[in-house]
Formats: structure tokens, sequence, C-alpha cells
């Protein structure tokens, strides 16, 4: 089925305010204000493909909510999207599904540590990985990132003393990089592989924004790395970054190894998890079966919207740095020449720039003087929130 042009309109702006959308709704608890212009949580602000809305609409109208099967069609739409568009072959059998990517790694950092246990993570990273580590009494140890100019890099002497510390038992990546955009190559996860081999520590790879990458950069699954299959890995993703359904509640764990994923079926049993939204499962397939194009058009609107922002940012925003993200639609910018503390910088978006990023600060100690920018709207707002902060900018420089 071909793509309307409607539904390929990203510019088309389409009003979020008052249908319960956390990032637009909820300006006023999470910011204070209620004048923000919102560029934070990553959730995009374009409809997903039509033909998820057309089968959620036909569903719906059945009138019976009630539990649903365990769905063979969603396992083979996994199957045949990560084989056609990451090169993996998996087995049906692997794939463990799953009300969120942040529970998935919390029940396998339950499943495969000890209360106890060092389990290291990468930041600037992703706020929930430092909770799901410490809320579950693991021990968070940092790999921090190397920045070049504003390209980050894996320390990797650095990633090879904690991994041969026997306490430390787990390596959390992610890949790509949410905030810093890198989409780790091959060769670097191979490094990675190399030395998780070595010491014997096992990775648990969030590829939430795997689909989300650019030109001129591939991503590259973790597990697919060794022969045939790296078993010591978990790997997560769902359809929800990718098609915008994050609000349905589905994602999936892919588990090689048997007995690894023998552990992890018994936390989700425990926690009595085996049930599946009816809505997010049905999403989820059709995306991955018919949202394709959908997404490779998704994806040439974004590398233009990244564009914009690193052209604006360097001519209109002096002393603020950014480099273009390989993948994902959050670009970290640097405030630094203008802000050292993370409290400063936060209020000065808010109160003088009036614009919703989120605080550096809150992807570790790495980020502060750092804010997040999520690119993924039209690209008249993206320029309007860029407009704002030029704005605000040049009040403080004179
Ligand atoms: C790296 C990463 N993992 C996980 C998530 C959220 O996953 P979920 O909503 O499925 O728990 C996000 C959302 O921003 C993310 O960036």
């Amino acid at each position: 089925m071909g793509n309307s042009s409607t539904e390929l309109d990203f510019d088309k702006i389409i009003t979020r305010q008052g249908t319960g959308s956390r990032k637009w709704d909820d300006i006023g608890s999470v910011f204070g204000s209620e004048e923000v212009l919102p560029l934070w949580i990553a959730d995009m602000d374009f409809a997903s493909p039509g033909a998820v809305a057309a089968k959620i609409a036909a569903r719906a109208e059945h009138p019976l909510y009630a539990y649903n099967a365990q769905n063979e069609t969603f396992n083979q739409a996994i199957v045949d999207w990560v084989r056609r568009r990451h090169h993996w072959n998996i087995e049906k059998d692997w794939i463990v599904q799953a009300p969120g990517v942040v529970p998935s790694i919390i029940l396998s950092i339950i499943a495969l540590s000890e209360p106890g246990d060092g389990i290291i993570i990468q930041p600037p990273v992703y706020p929930p990985f430092f909770a799901s580590i410490k809320d579950n009494n693991r021990i968070i140890v940092e790999n921090p990132l190397l920045s070049k100019n504003g390209y980050y890099e894996i320390d990797f002497e650095d990633l090879e003393q904690k991994l041969a510390d026997t306490k430390n038992k787990l390596l959390l990546l992610c890949n790509p990089h949410n905030p810093v955009g890198r989409v780790w190559s091959r060769e670097e996860l191979t490094k990675v592989y190399t030395l998780c081999q070595k010491y014997k520590v096992d990775v648990l790879s969030d590829e939430i924004h795997s689909d989300l990458v650019y030109r001129g950069h591939k991503h590259t699954v973790f597990a697919s790395l060794g022969t045939p299959v790296c078993k010591q890995s978990v790997t997560f993703m769902a359809a929800s970054k990718t098609f915008n359904i994050a609000g349905l509640n589905t994602s999936f764990m892919i588990i090689p190894c048997q007995r690894r994923r023998g552990l992890i079926e018994t936390e989700v049993n425990r926690l009595h998890l085996r049930r599946n939204n009816l809505f997010g499962v049905l999403a989820t397939e059709t995306a991955y079966q018919e949202g394709e194009a959908w997404l490779d058009n998704l994806l040439v609107y974004l590398e233009k919207n990244a564009d914009v922002l690193v052209q604006f940012v360097e001519t209109k925003l002096p002393g603020v740095k950014v480099v273009k993200p390989e993948g994902t639609f959050l670009a970290w910018l640097d405030f630094r020449a203008y802000f050292k503390e993370a409290e400063k910088l936060d209020r000065f978006l808010v109160e003088e720039a009036k614009v919703g990023l989120n605080s550096g600060k809150s992807f570790g100690s790495q980020g502060e003087g750092f804010a997040r920018i999520n690119f993924a709207t039209q690209r008249s707002v993206l320029v309007e929130a860029l407009t704002r902060i030029e704005r605000a900018l040049k009040k403080i420089t004179g």
C-alpha cells in the first residue's frame, strides 16, 4: 500500500494539547511554566503511519477489549523487521514481550545480577539507567564517554579496567546512544564485545533508537557480533520511538541464550507480566509490516531537521556547541560557554528563552552546562524554539 501525501506531511502542525500528552500537557508541573515550547521527552510531534492508525481504529470499533491472545504474527513481524532492517537473523523463540524497555532492563538486571553487584554505564546517558541500577540495590559504575570537541567516544582503557573488576557483572549499553547521538560503529562494538568476552561480562544492549539512523551510518546489533550470536547479551527493542507509539507500552527483548532467557522469563512470570497490550501489539506488528516507506520518509525529514539545528546553532548561537547526531532525534547542546551550573542554565532556558528542554544534569554529572533538545517536531516549531534561545542569549550577552 502506498503512503498518502498527508501522512508524509511532517510539516503539518498537529495540536497535541488536551490529548493527555506528557510532553505538551504536563509542562506546568515539569517546568513550572505554561509558556514553554516543549522539546523534551523523547516522542515525536508527528502522526504515526496511516496504516497503524487505521488498524487501531478498526479494532477499536469492536467493543470488546478483553484479554487478548499471545500473538504469533507479532513475533513474526519482529523476526522479519530485524532481518530486513538490521540484517540479523533471529528465532521467534528468542523474543520475550514486555511492557517497555526500561521495565525490561530492570527485569534483566534482577535476573542476571545480585544486589551489590556493579553495573557499568557510559554517561552522559539516558537518566533511567541510573535509577534502574540504584533502585534495585546494584552499584552504578561509570565509564564516562570521552568528548573530542563534542564528538563522543568510548574510553576503552577505562572500560577494560571496569570490566576487569570481578564485582562488575553487567554492561548496560545505549546503542545508538541517547543523548550524544552516536551510532556506535561495528569496530567500536567489536572492541566492546571482545573485552566483555574476555572478562565474561554480560551486555544489556538498549537498541530502542536503532531504526533512527542517518545517512552514512549503520546500526549494528550488539548481539549479532560473534558466532553465531553473542549469547552473553540481551537486546532491547521496540517500535515505540520509531513509529511514535510509546503510549501503547509495548516492547520486546531478544535473548539468544536459553539459560539467560529462562532466568529473565522467571522474573517476567514472578511479576505476572506475561499479559500484553491489545493495541500495542497490533500497532507494533502493523508498523513493522506496513510502516517502512513512512519511516524512510521520516528519516529524511529528521535528518534535515538535524541539519537545520546544527546550522542555526553554528550561525546564530555563538558559543553554543553541537555535533550533528548520527542517529536518534535528540541533540546534545553545550552551553558551558555561558552557564557552568545546571541550575542557572535550566532557569535561563525556562524563564528567559521559554523552551522546555531536558536538563543535561539528569544524564549524569557530565551533563552540567548541557541541555538535550528533541528535534522530532515540525521544522517551524524547531526554528521557533531556536529563535527563542537566540533572543534570550542576545539579552544576556548584550
Ligand atoms: C535509551 C532509551 N531507552 C528506553 C527508553 C524508554 O523506553 P520505554 O518507554 O519502552 O520504557 C528511552 C526513551 O526515551 C530511551 O531513550
